[in-house]
């Protein structure tokens, strides 16, 4: 071939596709978050690159919540800067952005002191993703923090189908964003800021997005996701508002939804409508994440929980009323400023009263700007490392026993990848368990009966029944 042909040639093949490497820390809202930043990239011609070595584009999508998260950020940032420089080195380049929380709360901080970073997006902004890279390429450094007046929900290009199949059967639907609840440990009123809700149409819209696509399993989520609610479509020229319970029935509707779940719950908004739910909907998945924090009074006070441990009992015995077969699901904090050994032992307790499916325990970190960080008593350390090693034990031994009590009955697994050895599957449980099937006859997405046999650490195993 002569040198004319093959220049010809090499003019004809299109540019490689940028490449975008999202890392997410944190939390499930920020998986659906990175979700979206992908596809608002994708849109820009950008493919997802699993890996920051040959990605144009890297982007760090942070978590605020506990201590050490930004300082993780910026050392994953130095890693970067390297990665950068020998790119640019080598003739190339490469783009480094930091989004979610960390972002949020450090803002143009984040770039006076990693000069490697061209971009700082908050979670509120990320709509604004391609034009913020259009004005990095023109040269700029950009910080984009502010609450941006606009929804950027209603900016966000909807996820090509073949791309939200590509990320499975089940998919996270964030219908609500923010927090006006203040716990006194927490950042989140002050990283994601107030409580808003998505409207019914966007929701149902991207639902039905989903299911079309081949999604089976839903799972809405907002800071206080069970805080949601909205104006239902009118009905005689009138509307009405619904909360929760309501849109979750709505969702129940779409041909193809056989899944959903929600998550993260307060207990102060567990109202009848969303109890009922529990009781009425099969789609609805007997499983509830709903965090106590801790089991003495004067400590949920102090928490500003705005709740007793006893409402809580009493709450969850109407939930379990409703549907007999709820596994509940929990987050705890150990050593809150001024717990004593008293006020853990009441942590224990209702641990015991209640018996949890499944929980997430977390030793108490002063987080800049809270009330808590100021508060007196600071719990040390060591203290807390044993509150925390009692309870994750205590913990421990009820996941264990919830699953022990699963062996020998039948349960719907909905079947969502395929297994390590050849003919096997793996799937979800109701509550949440992966679950492994070796003779399992059917196809990913399908919900099939099996006979668990055999419950293991981490999962459970099953043959077809
Ligand atoms: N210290 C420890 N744990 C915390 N959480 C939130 N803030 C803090 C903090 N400052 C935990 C809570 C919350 C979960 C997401 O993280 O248990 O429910
Ligand atoms: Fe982390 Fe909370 Fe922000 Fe999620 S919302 S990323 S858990 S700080």
């Amino acid at each position: 071939m002569d040198s004319k042909l093959i220049e010809q040639e090499a003019a004809d093949v299109p540019p490689a596709p940028k490449k975008v490497f999202v890392k997410t820390y944190g939390c499930q809202m920020n998986v659906y978050d990175s979700q979206r930043m992908t596809d608002a990239l994708a849109a820009e011609g950008y493919v997802a690159s699993q890996t920051a070595e040959d990605a144009d584009l890297v982007l760090l999508n942070t978590c605020h919540i506990r201590e050490k998260a930004a300082e993780k950020v910026y050392s994953e940032l130095g890693r970067l800067r390297k990665l950068k420089e020998d790119r640019a080195s080598a003739g190339g380049e490469m783009l480094i952005g930091v989004a979610g929380c960390v972002a949020q709360a450090e803002g143009g901080e984040i770039i006076r002191r990693a000069k490697a970073v061209d971009l700082v997006i908050g979670p509120q902004t990320y709509h604004r993703l391609p034009d913020a890279i259009r004005r990095v390429r023109g040269g700029e450094k950009v910080v984009e923090t502010d609450y941006a007046i606009e929804d950027k929900f209603e900016h966000l290009p909807a996820a090509k189908p073949a791309i939200v199949r590509s990320r499975g059967v089940t998919a996270f639907l964030t219908v609500q964003e923010g927090c006006d609840k203040f716990c006194t440990f927490c950042v989140v009123p002050y990283t994601r800021g107030s409580e808003t809700s998505r409207s019914v149409a966007q929701i149902v819209a991207e639902a039905e997005g989903l299911a079309r696509a081949g999604v089976r399993e839903v799972t809405l989520l907002g800071q206080n996701v069970n805080a949601w609610h909205g104006e239902g479509p009118a009905k005689a020229g009138k509307t009405e508002e619904w909360g929760l319970g309501r849109l979750l029935s709505r969702l129940a509707e779409i041909p193809g939804i056989e899944r959903l779940r929600y998550t993260t719950s307060h207990p102060r908004d567990m109202d009848d409508e969303l109890i009922a739910a529990h009781r009425d909907l099969d789609t609805l998945m007997p499983y509830l994440h709903l965090p106590v924090q801790a089991g003495s009074d004067r400590i949920l006070k102090a928490m500003n929980r705005r709740h007793t441990a006893d409402d809580y009992r009493r709450l969850i015995d109407r939930i379990r009323s409703a549907r007999s077969d709820i596994a509940m699901s929990g987050d705890f904090i150990v050593g809150f400023p001024g717990e004593t050994d008293e006020d853990f032992a009441e942590t224990l307790k209702i641990v015991r009263d209640i018996g949890y499916a499944q929980a997430f325990s977390f030793k108490y970190s002063p987080r800049p700007g809270t009330p808590g960080a100021d508060l007196d008593g600071q719990v040390p350390e060591p203290v807390k490392d044993c509150r925390l090693q009692e309870l994750q034990a205590l913990l421990a031994s009820q996941q264990k026993a919830f699953a022990a009590g699963l062996v020998g009955g039948d349960m719907g697994v909905l079947l969502e990848k395929e297994g390590r050895y050849e003919g096997q599957l793996v799937g979800r449980s109701p509550w949440l368990q992966p679950v492994v099937i070796d003779d399992a006859a059917g196809e990913i997405g399908d919900i099939i009966k099996v006979r668990i046999t055999h419950a293991n650490a981490n999962s459970l195993s099953a043959r077809a029944a």
